[in-house]
């Protein structure tokens, strides 16, 4: 969700005002995502790296985040919505760790859709965290294959992500679902989070679904014979 400063600086606001825009413009991402028939939502909201911005707007930012879990929760939790929170917990305070872990518990069993919120996140940490967890299981590492270590990631259980959009133009990842993203397909829209709404939305699922994805692979529709000539080319 980037681009609050962005967009609070363009109006002569505090950065704050900026974030506060940025929650009034999840609301409508979301419907405009169950519109379109996308059901799980991951909303990265506090990588571990922002902990290095200055403590008021720190402070400001985890305010934000406990005051927008107890206005949202209710409805949340009527429309089907399973909340989940991605990230090292340890990090926050005893206040936001049990407003996050009761939001959690009390939409566990929500089905409709899965918002994932991403707090105190960074892709390296979860994938070490991981590893570290398998350790303190006993686990044999040597035997580590991927679907166990997707297992223990905070996604768990979920599927990759399809499409990752970046808001504000930067042409980075960020240490954002770092494992996860391995096929995922990128769209980077200059569009500031806090003015992300349907239209941007529906401009990046359109630029989504003209992609072939590949995961990896030569596609199909590929004759075979020019797929045999890229291969022998690789190996010569
Ligand atoms: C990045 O924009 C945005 C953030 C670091 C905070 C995003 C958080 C929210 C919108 C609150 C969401 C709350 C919940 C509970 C989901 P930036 O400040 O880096 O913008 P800039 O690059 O323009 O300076």
């Amino acid at each position: 969700m980037d681009g609050n400063g962005r967009w609070a600086r363009r109006r002569h606001l505090p950065r704050v005002a900026g974030h506060r825009a940025g929650v009034r413009a999840i609301r409508p991402v979301m419907e405009a995502c169950d519109r379109a028939g996308v059901h799980i939502l991951t909303l990265y909201a506090f990588s571990t790296e922002n902990w290095s911005r200055p403590r008021h707007e720190v402070a400001a930012l985890m305010q934000l985040f406990g005051e927008t879990i107890d206005s949202e929760v209710d409805e949340l939790d009527r429309e089907g919505v399973q909340i989940r929170v991605l990230g090292e917990r340890e990090r926050l305070s005893d206040r936001l760790r049990d407003k996050v872990a009761s939001a959690e518990e009390r939409t566990s069993r929500n089905t409709r859709a899965v918002l994932n919120v991403a707090i105190n996140y960074g892709g390296r940490g979860e994938i070490v965290a991981a590893v570290r967890e398998l350790a303190s299981r006993g686990m044999d590492l040597t035997q580590l294959d991927e679907s166990m270590l997707s297992r223990a990631l905070y996604t768990a259980g979920l599927p990759d992500p399809d499409l990752i959009i970046r808001t504000a133009g930067e042409m980075r990842i960020s240490n954002f679902l770092l494992w996860q993203a391995a096929y995922a397909e990128l769209f980077v829209t200059e569009t500031l989070w806090p003015e992300f709404g349907e239209t941007a939305l529906t401009e990046a699922l359109r630029s989504f679904s003209s992609r072939e994805r590949k995961f990896g692979t030569v596609p199909e529709a590929v004759p075979q014979p020019l797929v045999d000539a890229l291969h022998a080319s690789r190996a010569g």
